[in-house]
């Protein structure tokens, strides 16, 4: 194991009776980056996490996380005041203010500091006299990830952290994810938002039924299972050219043309509009599509979105 690596999985499993929830995952975290465990529902994802945080006890296999072993009782606690958790379901005693409960964590880690100012980078400056049990659901993640970064942790350890919440909150969230990184520390996270992936993680995990399908960062994903860009735009009178035509594979249904861009789009754009104002004809209705991270995802698990249209039939 090399020591710029804050955490390590080797060859993780855990069955639950005849279910195998994690089939032999390995994976290494750099200090100081971003993680990020992508999958749909029941791929293992919240079991893997369990495993590193010594929740639960692998069946085999082992984890590191800063050189402690959180399956040895002796380690997990020197390595507790460390780490902190967000867990996908918290359950906070309902007749504790947010007030209370960040000082009363705060105590339990030996912290006497005013737990105002991280309730604020979260966006809870304004609740810490307001009961856990009347929160909604997007303030309890954010009162949960409070919780969890007030001892000012090096590893966090981050369950959807961002589930329930609305577009603002998620963005105050990648703000405060995004500093938290900038200041050195290390981030595991799993998340059902490609976007959120693609934009916090230095590098991702696709891990499905229990197996870990692929793993890059984001960008290579996309460039390597992500496919081809495609432009597409209506223009009557349009023709494709001799000029046009190693542009990439070109269909065209009546006056709207599509190109499947072969190499970097905003080129092959560029010389079409050229070539459209050469013949004199007006583009409209255009449209780029770059391959995204959603893309590469739904190559590689092989997951069609079913057309809820179709199931109706
Ligand atoms: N304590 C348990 N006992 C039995 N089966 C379990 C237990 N915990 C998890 N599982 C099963 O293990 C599999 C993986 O669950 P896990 O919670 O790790 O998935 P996940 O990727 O976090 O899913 P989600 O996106 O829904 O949170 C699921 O099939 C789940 O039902
Ligand atoms: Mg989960």
């Amino acid at each position: 194991m090399g020591t710029a690596d804050a955490i390590v999985v080797d060859r993780l499993v855990k069955r639950y009776g005849d279910l195998t929830a994690v089939a032999d995952i390995s994976f290494s975290v750099r200090r100081g980056s971003i993680f990020g465990l992508l999958g749909r529902n029941g791929a293992g994802k919240t079991t893997t996490l369990e495993s590193c945080i010594g929740l639960i006890a692998p069946t085999s296999g082992t984890v590191r996380v800063l050189g402690f072993d959180p399956a040895d009782r002796r380690d997990l606690a020197r390595l507790r005041p460390r780490m902190g958790v967000q867990l996908q379901a918290t359950s906070l005693p309902e007749k504790a203010t947010v007030g209370e409960l960040l000082r009363l964590y705060g105590t339990y880690y030996g912290l006497r500091g005013n737990p105002a100012s991280v309730a604020s980078r979260v966006g809870l400056g304004d609740k810490l006299d307001r009961f856990a049990g009347k929160l909604s659901g997007g303030e309890q993640q954010r009162l949960a990830l409070a919780l969890a970064l007030q001892h000012d942790p090096d590893v966090l350890f981050l369950d959807e952290p961002t589930s329930g919440m609305d577009v603002y909150g998620r963005h105050v969230l990648w703000r405060e994810i995004g500093a938290l990184r900038s200041s050195g520390k290390t981030m595991i996270l799993t998340t059902h938002y490609i976007e959120e992936a693609e934009h916090l993680c230095d590098e991702i995990c696709i891990v499905q039924t229990g197996k870990i399908v692929a793993r890059d960062t984001p960008a290579a994903l996309v460039a390597r299972y992500g496919g081809d860009a495609s432009i597409e735009f209506a223009a009557r009178g349009f023709s494709v050219g001799a000029a046009l035509a190693g542009l990439g594979r070109w269909a065209h249904d009546g006056d709207r043309y599509t190109l499947v861009a072969r190499g970097e789009p905003g080129h092959a754009l560029a010389k079409i509009v050229e070539y459209a104002n050469a013949l004199g004809v007006t583009i409209a209705a255009l449209d780029l599509h770059r391959p995204s991270l959603e893309d590469a995802f739904l190559a590689i698990t092989g997951e069609r979105i079913e057309d809820p249209r179709s199931e109706a039939a």
